[in-house]
């Protein structure tokens, strides 16, 4: 037997424990011990037997990196599982922590589950471009109904132990304390009941309204994997016995365990989790930041200290009036309120919060936290003002966190007198729903600074990339390439919804929005006044033709949907394209002599797009300012809507082959007559043939 599982005898049961670190998670050698714990078991003679784990969870589902072996199966541990379920003797599940994809799958094999009261139940795998492919799709909905089982398998996200008592998912709930205890208690009844087999249970509705939506979204999300969830596996479970359901889900799991889309996934799922490791920060002591302060309380500062108040933080803010401060709690209370009507936060939790968050004017009420995060005003003179009121304000050891998108990290941390303290945080609107977090890290950034921010980001449950000094970091870097070449087609005559709908189509690319309607969200006049100040400072673009769009709508008005008026134009929640801008560009077009014998194909859109992006990202990576490249695959994934199922920008670069960019952007830079600046380390891994995305 593998040490991964021990089986123990506890009075008249038998008990099966896994002990595999960090998530229990079924790997080969686990599924060898419960092959041998098993035969073991069998050949006992005790009531019956549970199975648990050791550690923070229950097991969390498969070994997600066992997937990549070319000879992966789930066939064993499947076999395993009915076996389990076939046994003449009860086996109860006693689980904990967060019961996800196989484990959840281990769980409805045995005949009887108790859960404690905090645990959490899921089906992940869609996040991961796969179906459940340990029976689960097909005893899932034998236990909660089609319906629930739809919703858990399409979202993914996890349900509590109290909605799975209710579900039918599990059968007790008892405290953390007590979880070994009750299951081996319960042979007591279970012996003297018939064993209740999942897979002989049918299933209690038909779940039509629950498929119909969510075929829409399935449609939406472009997932294989939905469609196969939806109209292959849930199908099968409602309308064929379990024998024949388990075989068409073994068949859909095993075309998808090979597909694109679910390599993309499962390089993501790394990535993610690979970002917020910074050689050499992991081993330093990192400052304790246990209260936060937040310096400017408009919507960014508001949202940041919302995720802190989730978060458990003690938060205090301040501004530099009570009139502002004010209006600074007004948001907060109103964004609370919006959690608690959206059922994303009991009232129980919206009281603490209140009671967690403190308030004052001016710096000096910020004297006694562990780190404030400024988010005043984009405008490099009022964050350097700002950084050397907080450098004389701040207890010594105190964090000072500048919230910027694109400005100097380094000239606003000298300007605090304590750079060694500073660190950027670039967090994206609305900051306590959005995931990314770009952290920055300054040439005189401490170590236990940046390792404090990255630990402060976990815990407000970001997903956190460390960024290098430059203008506009990773993610707004690589975006200014995107627009200017998104510009520039509109002035060579095409629209703003004929470039979004190439970014948007899931046949080529498939992003959440293209760059006319994320630029209408963000904010016309945001994106036109940082482009406005990079120019001014000398070391932007000097051609007057530059984005020339986007700042003549600013002048205009043209702010996007605050306004009601931008590339397209909104009613309510509709947009619409605005003929305006079209008649704009065309003429701009004239007056900035851009002449093209007709507007940009679509491939044409899709290349001016994309492959600027990729290029850029490499001049990131050469220059380090991504310590990796699937760092860069995060951001954009992440922050930008670009779509998970494709790996992000250099996986996608890989998979479309590098020596294709390289020649079209050759194409691009002999036709234009501005400089493509092809990056040297995108022409070498053309001709060595090496991967983008596994650079760093
Ligand atoms: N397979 C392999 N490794 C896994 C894993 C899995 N199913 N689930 C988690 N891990 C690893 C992570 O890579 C991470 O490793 P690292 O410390 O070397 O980076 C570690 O376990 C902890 O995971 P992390 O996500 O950082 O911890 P968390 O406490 O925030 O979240 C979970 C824990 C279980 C909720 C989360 O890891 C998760 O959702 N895992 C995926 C579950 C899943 O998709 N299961 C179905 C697989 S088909």
């Amino acid at each position: 037997m593998g040490q991964t599982v021990v089986l123990k005898t506890v009075g008249k049961v038998s008990l099966l424990e896994i002990d595999n670190p960090p998530v229990n998670a079924i790997s080969r050698a686990v599924v060898e011990g419960l092959d041998a714990a098993l035969r073991e078991y069998e050949t006992s003679g005790t009531l019956g037997l549970v199975i648990c784990a050791t550690g923070r969870t229950f097991v969390a589902g498969g070994d997600i990196a066992d997937f990549e072996s070319p000879d992966f199966s789930a066939s064993a541990f499947n076999d395993i599982l009915l076996r389990i379920e076939n046994g003449d003797r009860p086996v109860v599940a006693a689980v904990h922590g967060t019961v996800l994809g196989g484990g959840l799958e281990l769980a409805m094999a045995c005949h009887h589950r108790i859960s404690t009261q905090d645990c959490r139940f899921g089906m992940p795998e869609i996040k991961l471009g796969l179906i459940p492919g340990s029976h689960g799709t097909q005893r899932l909905p034998r236990l909660v109904g089609l319906r629930q089982a739809a919703e858990m398998m399409m979202r993914g996200s996890m349900v509590g132990a109290v909605d799975a008592l209710d579900f039918g998912l599990v059968d007790d709930l008892v405290s953390p304390e007590k979880l070994r205890d009750a299951a081996i208690d319960a042979f007591t009844k279970l012996a003297a009941d018939p064993i209740r087999r999942t897979s002989a249970q049918s299933i209690s509705d038909d779940g039509a309204d629950a498929l119909a939506g969510l075929e829409k979204l399935a449609a939406k999300r472009s997932s294989e994997a939905a469609f196969a969830a939806l109209s292959g596996a849930l199908i099968a479970a409602r309308d064929l016995p379990f024998e024949q359901g388990i075989d068409m889900e073994a068949q859909l799991f095993d075309r998808l365990v090979t597909s694109a889309q679910s390599k993309a996934q499962r390089y993501l799922f790394f990535a993610e989790r690979g970002a917020a490791r910074v050689p050499g920060v992991d081993a330093v002591s990192v400052r304790k930041i246990e209260t936060v302060g937040v310096l400017g309380v408009g919507t960014m500062g508001a949202g940041i200290a919302v995720a802190a108040l989730l978060a458990g933080y003690l938060v205090t803010i301040s501004e530099a009036d009570d009139e502002l401060l004010q209006a600074g709690v007004g948001r907060i209370n109103a964004t609370l309120d919006g959690l608690v009507k959206k059922g994303r936060l009991t009232e129980g939790q919206h009281q603490k919060c209140r009671t967690m968050l403190h308030k004052g004017v001016g710096p000096a009420a910020l004297s006694d936290v562990d780190i404030v995060i400024e988010a005043v005003f984009e405008d490099m003179d009022l964050k350097r003002r700002v950084a050397a009121e907080l450098g004389k304000y701040c207890k010594p050891g105190a964090i000072i966190a500048t919230n910027t998108s694109t400005l100097d990290v380094n000239e606003i941390a000298r300007a605090s007198g304590r750079p060694e303290d500073v660190v950027g945080t670039h967090f994206f609107s609305p900051a306590h729903i959005m995931k990314l977090l770009e952290v920055v890290r300054g040439n005189a950034t401490a170590t236990e600074v940046l390792a404090a921010t990255l630990k402060f980001a976990r815990r407000i449950e970001k997903t956190v990339v460390v960024s290098g000094v430059c203008y506009g970091f990773i993610g707004n870097r690589m975006a200014e390439v995107y627009m200017r070449e998104n510009e520039a087609m509109q002035l060579e005559g095409a629209t703003p919804a004929e470039i979004d709908a190439v970014a948007q189509d899931p046949d080529l690319w498939g992003m959440a929005m293209g760059p006319n309607r994320m630029l209408d969200m963000a904010g016309v006049d945001v994106g036109a006044r940082t482009v406005i100040e990079w120019m001014a400072s000398g070391d932007g673009p000097t051609d007057p033709a530059y984005r020339i769009l986007c700042r003549r709508m600013f002048e205009a008005g043209l702010h996007g949907q605050k306004t009601g008026k931008g590339y397209y134009l909104y009613e309510g929640r509709s947009a619409s394209p605005n003929p305006a801008v079209h008649a704009l560009a065309t003429q701009l077009a004239k007056d900035f002599n851009f002449t093209r014998s007709a507007p940009p194909s679509r491939q044409e859109i899709f290349e001016r797009l994309l492959f600027p992006l990729i290029n850029e990202a490499a001049h990131i990576l050469d220059e380090k300012i991504a310590a990796r490249a699937s760092d860069i695959d995060v951001v954009w994934t992440s922050g930008y809507g670009f779509p998970k199922w494709r790996g992000g920008p250099l996986w996608m670069a890989d998979d479309i082959g590098l020596g294709k960019i390289v020649e079209r952007l050759e194409f691009y830079d002999a036709r234009a007559d501005n400089n493509w600046n092809i990056s040297p380390l995108l022409r070498k891994l053309a001709a060595s043939g090496d991967r983008l995305s596994s650079v760093g």
